[in-house]
């Protein structure tokens, strides 16, 4: 499972790119509108901090205003992928721009019969939105195995992403279900490598070898003769 950051704070970006693990990113609106700059200036540099998928999202409500800012975003970047909304519009325009050979994320996906049509309709990836299912009682993860179904059974080359992730429990549970991407926020991914027993272990190893009497010479022994095989 591809491992993608749900921001658009490219601090948060660089410090978890560093570990080796991000796959792409994730942007919306809401998310660019908290970083008080230019999109275009935040996606392109976020796309020069990761080479994988960046989705950018169009904001335009007719088909023809998504297209047209679709062929916008894609030129920004060769990772850029065009969000769309899972409307009758966003559907439309999906078509049209993977016609044209330009990556869609349908996002705002709710319902099963909505990840289907995006997926009919030539989409890269589709992102149901589990948390906000699970804040009105539904079971959100259901959602993603339903879509990781429907790709296997009728070989989509669609990616499932679950996005809307809360919790590490998400994140484990997404992987059980199959899907191919999970994008949370930079708070939910850095407690994924985190425990208290790994914190304590590591502590107790370091003074307990602190008490050898050659410690310099332990961490830095020299080596006199090559060693001998046993
Ligand atoms: O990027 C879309 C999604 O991940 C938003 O999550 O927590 O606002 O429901 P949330």
């Amino acid at each position: 499972m591809k491992i993608f950051l749900d921001t658009a704070n490219v601090v948060e970006i660089r410090a978890a790119a560093q570990l080796g693990l991000v796959d792409g990113v994730t942007t919306n609106p809401s998310l660019i509108a908290k970083e008080g700059t230019t999109f275009k200036e935040r996606i392109k540099e976020i796309c020069s901090v990761v080479s994988g998928d960046v989705s950018a999202e169009t904001i335009a409500t007719d088909w023809e205003g998504m297209v047209r800012e679709g062929r916008e975003l894609a030129t920004w970047a060769p990772n850029v992928v065009v969000k769309a909304p899972c409307t009758p519009d966003g559907l439309r325009a999906t078509r049209v721009l993977a016609e044209a050979g330009i990556k869609v994320n349908v996002t705002l996906i709710f319902s099963a019969t909505q990840g289907l049509l995006a997926c009919k309709n030539g989409a890269y990836i589709i992102s149901p939105f589990v948390g906000r299912l699970d804040d009105i009682g539904l079971d959100g993860m259901e959602l993603v195995r339903d879509l990781v179904q429907f790709c296997e059974i009728y070989d989509f080359p669609t990616q499932v992403l679950a996005a809307s992730i809360r919790t590490p429990n998400h994140v484990i549970a997404a992987a059980k279900a199959g899907a191919h991407i999970a994008t949370m926020p930079a708070s939910v991914f850095n407690t994924l490598y985190r425990h208290p027993l790994t914190d304590n272990g590591m502590s107790r190893f370091l003074s307990d070898w602190k008490t050898l009497p050659a410690y310099e010479e332990a961490i830095f022994p020299r080596q006199t003769s090559a060693p001998t095989a046993r």
